[in-house]
């Protein structure tokens, strides 16, 4: 018979220039629970397991479905999401703590927009050129779609960065999700106009040499996408556009 509680061990912090400390909550078990909804239990009745009344957990959420990418965090060691971390897959105690590698905002919530910062820095969207009406696009072959099918489903929560090894302050790298979705527009039939300046982009200090192919990234990354094949074709890529720049091609 499974436990009838479930203990959480959280790591809080106040504000973002604040000590962390760690407080631990007992909450009644039920059926189909994940870290998201008791999270929410304990904002119902934020009182630690000692008795100490507390202020509820701060921690970002929205679609609750692994879609929005907005409540990642590590729990018991891993980035994973918290709206898909089933309490009955987790060993107990169920620690949470928030990225270690973004600044933390407040408790299990931090500020993830270095990842939206390198997106636009390798322009990854598709460009259109005024807003009338341009007509049908492009059509794509189903062997692209195939391709370009899951890079689309990046959720944009930064697990592939947490757990990278390269990802910190001393590289400055961008992480393996920007280089996917550099794959992702330059195999898009319009989007592939930029297709050079996304490579250049990503050449030089924290650009792609700066991955050790460690792997990491790929274990992670809740939506399966195959991140080390992006960064295999991506590299080839990024490595002909430095010759060919070196060439005047
Ligand atoms: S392969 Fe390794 S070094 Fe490269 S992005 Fe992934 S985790 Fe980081
Ligand atoms: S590539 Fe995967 S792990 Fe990285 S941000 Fe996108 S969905 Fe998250
Ligand atoms: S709440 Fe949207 S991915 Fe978890």
């Amino acid at each position: 018979m499974p436990n009838q509680t479930v203990i959480l061990r959280i790591k809080r912090q106040d504000t973002p220039g604040s000590r962390p400390y760690w407080e631990e909550f007992e909450l009644a078990r039920k059926p189909g629970m994940n870290v998201t909804s008791s999270l929410m239990d304990i904002a119902l009745n934020p009182v630690t397991r000692d008795g100490k009344t507390t202020t509820p957990v701060v921690y970002d959420s929205n679609c609750l479905e692994e879609v929005c990418g907005s409540c990642a965090m590590i729990i018991n060691g891993r980035a994973r999401m918290a709206c898909s971390a089933l309490v009955d897959e987790l060993e107990q105690p169920i620690t949470l703590e928030p990225f270690t590698k973004f600044p933390v905002v407040r408790d299990l919530a931090v500020d993830r927009s270095v990842l939206f910062e390198n997106l636009k820095a390798v322009k990854a969207w598709v460009p259109l050129d005024g807003t009338y009406d341009l007509g049908s696009g492009p059509r794509m072959s189903p062997n692209e779609q195939d391709v370009t099918y899951p890079l689309s489903r990046c959720i944009s929560c930064c697990c592939c960065m947490e757990a990278c090894p390269q990802f910190n302050e001393d590289t400055g790298f961008v992480g393996a999700a920007t280089i996917s979705q550099v794959r992702l527009f330059n195999t898009h039939p319009t989007g592939k106009v930029l297709k050079r300046e996304r490579l250049q982009a990503l050449m030089g200090d924290g650009g792609i040499q700066e991955c050790g192919y460690a792997q990491n990234c790929v274990e992670v990354c809740p939506k399966d996408i195959p991140l080390t094949d992006s960064i295999s074709q991506v590299g080839r890529a990024v490595m002909k556009q430095a010759i060919a720049d070196l060439f005047g091609g």
